[in-house]
């Protein structure tokens, strides 16, 4: 059996058209402030990261129109983009899928936002769930 390799959920990713109306949304609703912003060039995104006890949630938007993200809204319009799962080490989760016969995006390890380590796993091996392994 394998040991379990999932430390926290790190983030609840939330794909938004208007990233301000968005996180002026989930203040006048929850009272939920930034406490982190970044635009990730390479994903082509911008993102706002709401803490909630020791998780985010990311409310993504694309910064360009061929950014996975914005084709996402483009098919599936607002909504539930992926979970990020905290792990203590990314590459051994990674190892884990593939040595199932598991469809990753990542073949290896790469840099997140925050300054983490993160893989993303295929929402067809996942079940139709897109996972973004987080390693701080
Ligand atoms: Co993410």
């Amino acid at each position: 059996m394998t040991e379990l390799l999932l430390t926290e959920i790190d983030h609840v990713a939330i794909a938004v058209n208007d990233l301000e109306a968005a996180i002026a949304w989930y203040q006048e609703a929850f009272g939920a402030t930034v406490d982190h912003r970044e635009r990730v060039e390479s994903d082509g995104v911008e993102e706002a990261l709401l803490k909630v006890a020791d998780s985010y949630v990311q409310l993504l938007t694309p910064t360009r129109d061929d950014s996975p993200v914005a084709k996402y809204l483009a098919n599936k319009g607002e909504g539930l983009h992926h979970i990020g799962y905290r792990v203590a080490n990314c590459a051994e989760a990674l190892e884990s899928i593939k040595a199932m016969g598991g469809r990753v995006i990542d073949e290896a390890p790469r840099p997140g936002s925050r300054g983490t380590t993160v893989a993303f796993v295929h929402p067809k091996t996942s079940f139709g769930t897109l996972i973004e392994l987080v390693q701080e």
